[in-house]
């Protein structure tokens, strides 16, 4: 897709792949038009020859000849309407389908760019604006001046003295345009924006509903919702209240335009029948003159309708380049994340070890660095954890993995390859990865733990996955099994089983590399137990990430990192750090009884304490329930 330039550019890039259907519309669209020019004359014709003379064989002539020819105007029309209505819902669903995929490649930065909300209304909402205008425009964009200029042609040519009403009548119609675009037009791009506002308010008060009521907050939220929906309805109500002028100002102007035509026809006929005695011939002329009357009143209808068309353009044109414009930005994003084109330096990796050398980190809208200096391998079919207090980065070290963001300065390796030198596609399959909020997508269980498998998974493979992640006990309960529902978001599960399906889905997938992210914090302490257990036993030669709030899950790793502050403060096994490092130990301390302490096997000093085998409640505390 061309990048830049302009709206225009944009249209014809999408309207391009419709060439043939385009020209076939534009001249279905001039033939009906044409046909409509042409059945004023017939009228006119009819009442000549044939009720002016007494011809009863000319009416029946003309009559059946204007009925056939409407007929066909009449079905050229449909055909028009039919190929623009085609054409556009075709573009508008291309233009949707670019930007909902290139949204689906965007990285956490791009979404902080845009807000979600702002995301959602521009693939939908702005995008029926421009099918809706488009449509419009297309078949009048050609029919309008046709017969606009047809008809002005046509009156002149039938009576050059009256066609200044027709001038007057087409003045007055662009000068209503022109005030109704001064004030209204301005308010399309802020109308855009408020429905943007308008769908975050209601996002995030529906989202947020279970918040609001237990803070009893309604009515914040109510003023918040109403202030939004009153700028909307008032903009709106403005824009309507201009454009209903146009209508009554078209009736009006072409009203007065027929009293003129009549009044000056009248004129006319009587100025010009002065001379003529013999009344057959003056029958003939009175009666040409009413044939050319009625003629006229019918061109002036079709000029006002034609430009009321165009008019109509004018003051829709701009709400659909506003809107083609804020679709155009999320088309001209430049991903901050990509795959590295040149084909040299892409490389798969043949083993996943995963070091980071120097890794630095700094989100696009944080001042300080969330990470600093972090330099640690592990090697493959190695666990390695990281533990730390909250907000010490764990999440942000397991998210630059799958490169959800790249970091700042230094490199990851995986398999000793840059993983910014890794295609998108094979690094992800790479890696099994489940996130600290558990996600679940609407679908049954079966889906869910299969996602993320590309080549499919056989019912046996989800059951195995969903029994190392201890998830088999609830699952066999349900009424299906692991064809049971599960509802967007899978909200219709615990926190608990909620996380025990994603490890599931991140187990089932097979890769080489698992990260878990904060996933065993739900858990009570015999299930993450069992969990380990099984998940060291079934998933040999994987390279595992576990951060971890709790020191009982990472004793076992082969090593363990201490995050603080977004510095590493230790690496080391569980019994190394237990010795050396004073964070590792005020963790432990907090969690863990003076025999579990000792059967560590650790010789440091720790302050005694009674022996129970329950975590105590300070410090870094497990987490109850997902987040
Ligand atoms: N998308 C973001 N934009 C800006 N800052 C962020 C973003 N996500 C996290 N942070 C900041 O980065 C820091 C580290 O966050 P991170 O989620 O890595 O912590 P964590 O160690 O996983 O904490 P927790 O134990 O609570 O999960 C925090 O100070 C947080 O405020
Ligand atoms: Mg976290």
């Amino acid at each position: 897709m061309d990048r830049g330039g302009t709206v225009l550019k944009l249209i014809f890039h999408y309207a391009k792949r419709y060439w043939w259907q385009i020209i076939l519309m534009g001249i279905f669209t001039a033939i009906s038009a044409s046909i409509n020019l042409e059945l004023p004359q017939y009228t006119s014709k009819i009442i000549n020859e044939g009720v002016a003379l007494k011809n009863m064989s000319a009416i029946y002539e003309h009559g059946f000849t204007m009925l056939g020819i409407a007929l066909l105007g009449g079905i050229f029309m449909v055909l028009s309407m039919a190929l623009a209505s085609r054409i556009a819902a075709s573009m508008a669903r291309d233009l949707r389908r670019d930007t909902f995929e290139l949204i689906e490649q965007f990285s956490m930065n791009e979404f902080s760019k845009f807000s979600v909300a702002s995301l959602i209304t521009r693939t939908t909402n702005d995008a029926q604006q421009f099918q809706q205008t488009f449509n419009m425009t297309l078949r009048m964009g050609i029919y309008a001046p046709f017969v606009g200029i047809g008809a002005v042609i046509n009156v002149f040519r039938i009576s050059a003295d009256m066609s200044w009403i027709v001038l007057a009548c087409i003045m007055a119609i662009l000068t209503i345009v022109a005030i109704v675009t001064i004030f209204a037009v301005p308010k399309f791009k802020i109308i855009q924006k408020n429905v943007d506002r308008l769908n975050m308010q209601t996002r995030q008060t529906i989202t947020g509903l279970r918040v609001i009521r237990a803070f009893d907050n309604e009515s914040v939220e109510e003023g918040k919702f109403a202030e939004v929906n009153r700028d909307i309805s008032k903009v709106n109500l403005f824009i309507d209240r201009t454009m209903s002028l146009i209508s009554p100002v078209m009736t009006m102007v072409s009203g007065f335009s027929m009293i003129a035509i009549v009044w000056l026809g009248a004129y006319l006929a009587d100025k010009g029948s002065a001379g003529i005695t013999n009344p057959t011939e003056l029958m003939a002329y009175v009666g040409s003159q009413i044939g050319n009357i009625f003629a006229l009143i019918q061109y002036v209808g079709q000029t006002t309708f034609a430009f009321m068309m165009l008019s109509m353009i004018f003051v829709f044109m701009p709400r659909m380049i506003v809107s083609l414009g804020r679709i155009k930005e999320v088309l001209d994003t430049d991903l901050s994340i990509n795959d590295n084109d040149d084909a040299d330096l892409v490389a798969v990796p043949t083993e996943n070890s995963i070091e980071f050398k120097n890794v630095s980190f700094k989100y696009q809208d944080s001042e300080d660095s969330i990470l600093s200096d972090i330099n640690f391998k592990i090697n493959s079919g190695e666990t390695i954890a990281v533990i730390g207090g909250t907000g010490s980065g764990k999440s942000t070290i397991a998210k630059l993995i799958p490169r959800f963001y790249d970091v700042s300065e230094g490199q990851i390796l995986i398999g000793g390859v840059d993983i910014r030198n890794i295609k998108q596609a094979d690094l992800h399959n790479l890696i099994g990865y489940a996130s600290q909020k558990s996600m679940l997508l609407s679908g049954t269980i079966r889906s869910n733990i299969a996602y993320g498998s590309n080549s499919g998974i056989s019912d046996e493979q989800v059951v195995a996955a969903l029994k190392i992640a201890q998830a088999w006990d609830f699952v066999n309960k349900l009424p299906k099994g692991i064809s049971d529902h599960v509802a967007q978001g899978g909200r219709n599960f615990s926190g608990g089983q909620k996380q025990r399906l994603s490890i599931a889905r991140a187990i089932a997938k097979n890769a080489p590399i698992m990260i878990f992210d904060d996933s065993f914090s739900a858990l009570d302490f015999k299930t993450d137990a069992k969990l380990r257990a099984q998940l060291a036993k079934k998933t040999i030669g994987t390279t595992k990430f576990i951060v971890a709030q709790r020191v009982s899950s990472i004793t076992h790793a082969d090593n363990i990192i201490v995050l603080d502050g977004g510095r590493i403060a230790g690496i080391g096994k569980h019994e190394q750090l237990l010795k050396t490092n004073k964070i590792y130990q005020e963790i432990a301390k907090s969690q863990l009884s003076e025999d579990e302490i000792a059967s560590s096997g650790a010789k440091a000093k720790m302050t005694p304490r009674t022996a129970t085998s329950k975590p105590k409640k300070t410090g870094t505390k497990p987490k109850k329930g997902a987040k």
